[in-house]
């Protein structure tokens, strides 16, 4: 499964018979546009601050925090080549694609993670549209909090934006969490800080809107905007509000819901949300995006100014997205049953779990790194969690019995929520992440319809990298 990077392979073997089971990509390879993953700077603190030293994506020019945002047409190919510039090895993931297996970048399972100075080509369809972002997936604890994350948008497929009911403009807003220091830079000793790892995961103490602390935004007099919320924090869970504002959320991970009115929307990492909003006439008005850390008390994360000449009110029902089509329904009937169970963690634990082959203690676990389990494996990678059949139905029930939420993710696959004990969810939504409280359990369904090995794991990127990983196979 694990193959050489390009480069490694052409310098390597230059044997003929191999190059059929290269990606198409190599041929091409003369115009792809380079995704360069560098060391740089980003001003993420308020002026007075000194700049923080990030890890950035670039596709021109200097990198930025986030990423350079991509947009492609539904059914059409991103192609990017990554020349890691870093001083470690890294793969792009692009979160949420119905990707082709060889290109979802989960490092080491689908490729070898690319060497520093070496590049990789990453060519693929983008089937269904929506909002979604690619971030780094080797050592994701370190590279993703260092800034490895950017937005990828794609577009409907048939018209949406400024149909009536619709939108005249769309944003895209990415919200993060940084751990700095007084000086600004990044706590860099704790990126496996086991006791963060048994808790809530490497929480920030900084949350950014596209880069910036507490950033303004201009909106007109009676525009309606589509925001693009896009959570790419590795271990915060965002509850936002927008006072004034009507929020209508109209698609989750990408995938249209109907729309409907939100009083608070919630954001674990890596979840997405579409959400309408509509300014009012008054101009000189101002409203704030708020986010509760958790607490109750709501801080202030970016300002929203209403300023400008008026736009004529949208209708108030708000327009739906046009549907996918692209995703095959569940077949209920006899699905394929399987059950993910998660222990582990702090005030709970687990009396044994088996990592590398052995069965382990809780106490004997943590001396390797390990505080977490699913189905009683602790990062187990040694073999998948289950098999399906291209094409079948597979019914999971997961059940968190832990005392902290996960946001439980499924490459290459979109799910649909069944039923759920807890209240974050809607049965109907359809997701790539889910969050799931403590003691809840959360049945999901979808059609194993993507050959290749997928990644299961936590979003919470400590949760991750202390044992809550594993990967099914549909073949
Ligand atoms: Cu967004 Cu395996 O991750
Ligand atoms: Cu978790």
């Amino acid at each position: 499964m694990t193959q050489p990077s390009r480069r490694t392979f052409l310098t390597g073997t230059a044997s003929l018979a191999g190059v059929a089971l290269l990606p198409k990509a190599l041929f091409a390879g003369a115009d792809l546009s380079v995704l360069r993953a560098a060391e740089s700077t980003a001003q993420l603190a308020p002026a007075g601050y000194p700049r923080t030293p990030v890890w950035t994506y670039a596709t021109e020019g200097a990198g930025t925090v986030p990423g350079p945002e991509i947009r492609v047409a539904a059914g059409s190919r991103v192609q990017h080549r990554l020349v890691n510039d870093l001083p470690q090895p890294t793969a792009v993931h692009w979160h949420g694609i119905r990707i082709e297996n060889a290109m979802d970048g989960a490092a080491p399972l689908t490729q070898a993670p690319v060497p520093p100075g070496q590049s990789f080509d990453y060519d693929f369809v983008a089937p269904d549209p929506g909002t979604y972002w690619y971030h780094a997936h080797n050592r994701s604890t370190e590279q993703v909090a260092r800034g490895l994350a950017g937005p990828l948008i794609v577009e409907d497929r048939e018209p949406w934006l400024g149909e009536p009911g619709a939108a005249s403009r769309e944003l895209t807003l990415v919200l993060d969490d940084w751990l700095l220091d007084a000086d600004a830079t990044i706590v860099e000793d704790r990126w496996d800080d086991l006791h963060a790892a048994a808790h809530g995961g490497r929480m920030g103490n900084t949350v950014t809107v596209n880069g910036n602390a507490n950033p303004e935004l201009t909106l007109r007099p009676g525009e309606r905007v589509r925001l693009r919320l896009i959570n790419t924090a590795t271990a915060r869970i965002m509850q936002l509000d927008l006072p004034g504002l009507s929020p209508r959320l109209i698609a989750l991970d990408g995938h249209p819901v109907p729309p409907r009115a939100m009083e608070t929307i919630l954001l674990g990492p890596a979840q997405r949300a579409d959400v309408v909003i509509d300014a009012p006439l008054d101009p000189d008005w101002q409203t704030t995006l708020l986010l509760d850390p958790g607490n109750d008390e709501w801080v202030n994360i970016a300002t929203f100014a209403v300023s400008g000449e008026s736009l004529t009110p949208a209708k108030a029902d708000v327009r739906p997205l046009p549907a996918w089509r692209t995703l095959p329904a569940p077949v209920l009937t006899n699905p394929q049953r399987e059950t993910l169970l998660m222990e582990g963690g702090a005030m709970r634990g687990m009396r044994e779990a088996v990592y590398r082959g052995e069965t382990m203690d809780f106490r004997e676990l943590a001396s390797n790194g390990m505080v977490w389990a699913f189905n009683g494996f602790a990062h187990g990678m040694d073999a998948p969690m289950f098999r399906a059949a291209v094409g079948r139905t597979v019914h999971l029930e997961m059940t968190n019995r832990s005392m902290f939420p996960h946001a439980i993710h499924l490459h290459g696959h979109h799910f649909e929520v069944l039923r759920r004990s807890g209240a974050f969810n809607m049965p109907g939504d359809v997701r790539d992440t889910v969050l799931i409280g403590a003691d809840e359990t959360l049945e999901i369904a979808f059609v194993a319809d993507n050959p290749g090995v997928w990644m299961l794991h936590c979003h919470m990127l400590s949760h991750q990298a202390s044992g809550m990983m594993g990967w099914f196979e549909v073949a």
